[in-house]
Parts: structure tokens; sequence; C-alpha cells
């Protein structure tokens, strides 16, 4: 019995090396939007179409998603789709900061609620490139190199006490609500912001705390994509211990309208996230 998810992990494992090492003279910007509005970097559209050559020729693939394509690709009747920010953070490739790559397996047809994904996870390309992944409740750590997975923390949980917290958008463009919550941990935790997600995701999963990337005055459902983004760190978060909020619920919970749709999104120890909805009530 093939295991899809696994042949899925493990694709996407090997083309990370390959991502990481195609990063170098991809840096600029091309003339071109992704269905964001986002103009993309010449890696974002390598990457995606790597990981699409990839995923969509995998046994038990039946559908391919990306936060850089308008459209989905069809690749079969029965089977798991998969949906990915190929390069997360994409625009650090000017500075050289932290990037990763973003997944979630669903079993049922995209766009699907959180809680159709059956595994999700990341990779994150930092001083070394690490791969995250949740599955069956539980959240393995893998280092990744020449294409090879060696774990190195097969139990991953969220710390209790939180230490860190990073939050997106500008000041100016919270909400009140959101603006007064972020006084309060501000006073408690320490600020770490790189301007990726998985950067600042693992940051939280490392160390305890709060990432968010919360709606904004002018944009009430934030800037992070439901479907490649919000999902995925998600399952990754609750499958730590840790919780997920759009604000009001479980980022899980939610039903999508639209393939490219946004999702305020706030990540982090349980006893936070419920801090914050009741801040937003
Ligand atoms: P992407 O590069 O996939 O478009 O993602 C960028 C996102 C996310 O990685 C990060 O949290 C956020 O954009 C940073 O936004 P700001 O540049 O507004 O801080
Ligand atoms: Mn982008
Ligand atoms: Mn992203
Ligand atoms: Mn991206």
């Amino acid at each position: 019995m093939t295991d899809t998810v696994e042949d899925v992990v493990r694709v996407i494992a090997r083309s990370a090396t390959e991502i990481r090492r195609g990063l170098v003279g991809r840096r600029g910007k091309v003339d071109e939007e992704n269905p964001s509005g986002e103009t993309q970097a010449e890696a974002d559209i390598w990457a995606d179409e790597l990981l699409a050559d990839r995923l969509s020729t995998t046994d038990g693939v039946v559908q391919y998603a990306s936060e850089e394509r308008t459209d989905d690709l069809n690749c079969g009747d029965e089977g798991l789709a998969v949906a990915v920010d190929p390069l997360d953070g994409s625009s650090n490739l000017r500075s050289n900061n932290t990037m990763g790559t973003v997944f979630g397996i669903y079993d049922e047809p995209i766009p699907a609620p959180g809680t159709a994904l059956v595994a999700a996870g990341y990779v994150l390309y930092g001083p070394i490139t690490t791969m995250v992944y949740a599955r069956d409740g539980q959240v393995t750590t893998y280092e990744l190199s020449g294409g090879e997975r060696t774990v190195v923390d097969e139990d991953v949980i969220v710390p209790d006490d939180p230490v860190v917290y990073g939050f997106g958008g500008r000041v100016p463009n919270w909400t009140d609500d959101f603006h007064q919550y972020a006084n309060e941990i501000e006073d408690e935790l320490k600020l770490r912001y790189g301007g990726s997600m998985i950067g600042d995701v693992n940051q939280v999963l490392s160390y305890g705390g709060i990432f968010a990337y919360p709606a904004l005055e002018d944009s009430p459902n934030g800037k992070l994509r439901l479907q490649f983004e919000g999902n995925p760190i998600a399952y990754v978060m609750e499958s730590a211990g840790g919780r997920s909020s759009d604000g009001t619920q479980s980022i899980l919970e939610i039903e999508p309208t639209d393939l490219h749709g946004r999702v305020p999104l706030h990540v982090g120890n349980a006893d936070l996230i419920d801090r914050l909805e009741a801040a937003l009530e």
C-alpha cells in the first residue's frame, strides 16, 4: 500500500535542496504578478514550477495548487490535493534573510477547510535547512542535507512559557483592539520579527510565544493566504499543542470561498491566543 503523504513529503524534502541552491541568481523581481497581486521574484516562479512538475506526477496526488498560480493543476481522480507556498518570505531574497516552503496535504479538493488536512508542514531555509512536519497529531523536525532527512526532534511541543512575539503589518494599520493587545504583549515578550512567516513561526515553535499577521484597517482579511499559509501553519501549531485563530475561531474551521482568499492569522501558545480572542470580541 503506497503512502502518498509520505511520498509527497519526500518529494518536497528532496526538492528543497534544489530550491535552496536555485535561489542564487534568481533574486530579482520579474514583470509578473501572482493571484494576490504581488510582484513575483524569479525564484517564486522557479520554485513553483519545480514543485508543480514533481508533485503533479507523484502517484496519489490529484490536484496541485499554489500561491503563485491562478489555477490549480488537476492530475487524477482519486487521491490527495497538495497546496504550496513555494517560497514564503521571498521579499527576504533582497536582504538574504530566512525564507521557507509551506505545504498542506488535503483529502478534499482545494479550496478546502483546514479540517480536511491530513498532513502539513514547512521547510525553513535558515543556516541549516530544516523541515517541520505534522501528521496524526505528531510534529517532527528534520535536518535536510543532500535530499535526505535526519530526525532531530520527533515530538515538537510549543514550550509552555512564552518568550517571543512577532506581529506583521504597520502599527498605524492595526485595529484599535489589536493595538491594545499588542501593547500588553510588548511588555511581556521579546520582539522577534524577520519578515518571513516561516522564520517567525519557527521562532514561536522553538521558544513559545505568538506570531500574528492580523486584520488591518485597509485589509480586514490581513495578508496571508488561507490555503497556502494559514491552514498549514495552524495545523502544525495545533498539532504541537498551541492554538490558531482568525480572531474568533480556529483557522482550521474556516469554510473557504476562494482559492486565494486571505485570513487574519494568529498562532502560538493557547493562553496567548485565548487572550487575543477576548481582546478582539
Ligand atoms: P510570501 O513571500 O509567500 O508572499 O509571504 C510573505 C508574507 C509572510 O511570509 C510574512 O509573514 C509577510 O508576508 C511579511 O509581510 P510584510 O513584508 O508586510 O512584513
Ligand atoms: Mn509573495
Ligand atoms: Mn508566504
Ligand atoms: Mn510565497
